[in-house]
């Protein structure tokens, strides 16, 4: 099929559930906009590009994806500017990981037309979703997973790629108690931490409640060799303030390679901070805390946006940070970036795409 001749027929709901919405009080990840873009690979080729409405599927037992694990996902966000306009927030990019994690899991690449031609007609079918209020975005869930009804370890034949997208307001409604993890790891060299790969979520559920019951709303991961080095928090890229720079582990074959990390770096160098993509030891943290130079310390991703941590504990101690009013750096980047994103501030990088 030539992407050139793609056309994507829209299967509308005859009653959008936008009544249910309360934009001043919207809980993440609790209710979805009314369609989704769908697209089947098999025989080599994506197949069938739709818009229908959001909605169960029938899926077979045997569905490969659900007892081997190849499904990978993306998480991106479109925001409304002061006309009105839609604004999607580094679509390409999202794109291109999702590839990556593709790659590593045995599953076919998906094309930029196909990607972006799904994600602007849903955009556009959807645009109502599209919060107006200030902090909120629609968050979009593009993922991918194995179709093949086949009991037998081999990649998947066929795949089904589908977006679906549900208004968000913040991830963590709060400054965040982390816990440094000693014992178990996410990921380690040559394995799959730097793909968005279901599965590495799914193994990060029992530590990250061990955690929780002792009263951390997150962990953070240590390296699988030593733990001695910081890795990733739960959710998202970790980062520091040590006396007045800005610090944060260099991605790497572990470590996800944040958009939004990738986007505060950016900006942070552009605003004069200096900016150290290195690695950070447990050791560092604690004698800075200690020296009273570590003055932040926050989170980086699609959902958590900048998520302040207040906490960090170690080893018996929780070392406190000061206070999120007070901290310069991370306050500044968070925004600056939403002015970016939502055509507040000039876009020279060309983050912003408007539908
Ligand atoms: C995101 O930040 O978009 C993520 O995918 C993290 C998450 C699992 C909510």
């Amino acid at each position: 099929m030539s992407i050139d001749m793609l056309t994507i027929p829209a299967q509308c709901v005859t009653e959008s559930r936008i009544q249910e919405l309360d934009y001043n009080n919207i809980e993440f990840g609790k209710i979805f906009s009314d369609h989704m873009f769908v697209v089947d690979y098999k025989d080599g080729a994506w197949q069938n590009p739709q818009i229908m409405p959001y909605g169960p599927m029938s899926l077979n037992p045997a569905t490969s994806a659900l007892h081997y694990g190849q499904a990978i996902f993306e998480g991106m966000k479109a925001y409304r500017d002061a006309n009105g306009d839609i604004l999607m927030f580094r679509p390409v990019d999202n794109l291109n990981r999702l590839n990556i994690s593709a790659e590593r899991m045995c599953m076919p690449a998906l094309p930029e037309d196909l990607f972006m031609q799904g994600l602007e007609q849903l955009l556009r079918l959807d645009a109502a979703w599209v919060p107006p209020t200030s902090g909120c975005a629609l968050y979009l869930r593009p993922f991918m997973f194995a179709t093949d009804d086949f009991i037998g370890v081999r990649p998947s034949a066929t795949y089904r790629f589908i977006i679906f997208s549900c208004p968000v307001g913040a991830y963590y409604g709060q400054a965040l108690k982390v816990a440094i993890e000693p014992q178990f790891v996410r990921s380690a060299e040559g394995g799959a931490g730097y793909a968005k790969a279901a599965g590495n979520y799914g193994a990060a559920l029992l530590p990250a409640r061990k955690m929780q019951d002792k009263g951390y709303h997150q962990l953070i991961w240590t390296d699988a060799k030593e733990h001695k080095y910081i890795e990733e928090s739960g959710t998202m890229n970790v980062m520091f303030v040590i006396d007045g720079k800005l610090i944060t582990p260099p991605v790497s074959t572990t470590i996800l390679k944040g958009i939004t990390r990738d986007s505060v770096l950016t900006l942070a160098r552009e605003l004069g901070y200096t900016v150290e993509e290195r690695k950070v030891a447990i050791t560092e943290l604690v004698e800075a805390h200690k020296a009273g130079k570590l003055q932040e310390a926050f989170g980086t991703g699609t959902a958590a946006t900048i998520a302040q941590i207040a906490t960090i504990h170690y080893d018996g101690t929780d070392m406190d940070l000061p206070a999120v009013e007070g901290r310069e750096i991370s306050n500044r980047l968070a925004t600056e970036l939403d002015k970016i994103k939502t055509g507040q501030a000039p876009d020279p990088l060309n983050w912003v795409q408007r539908i």
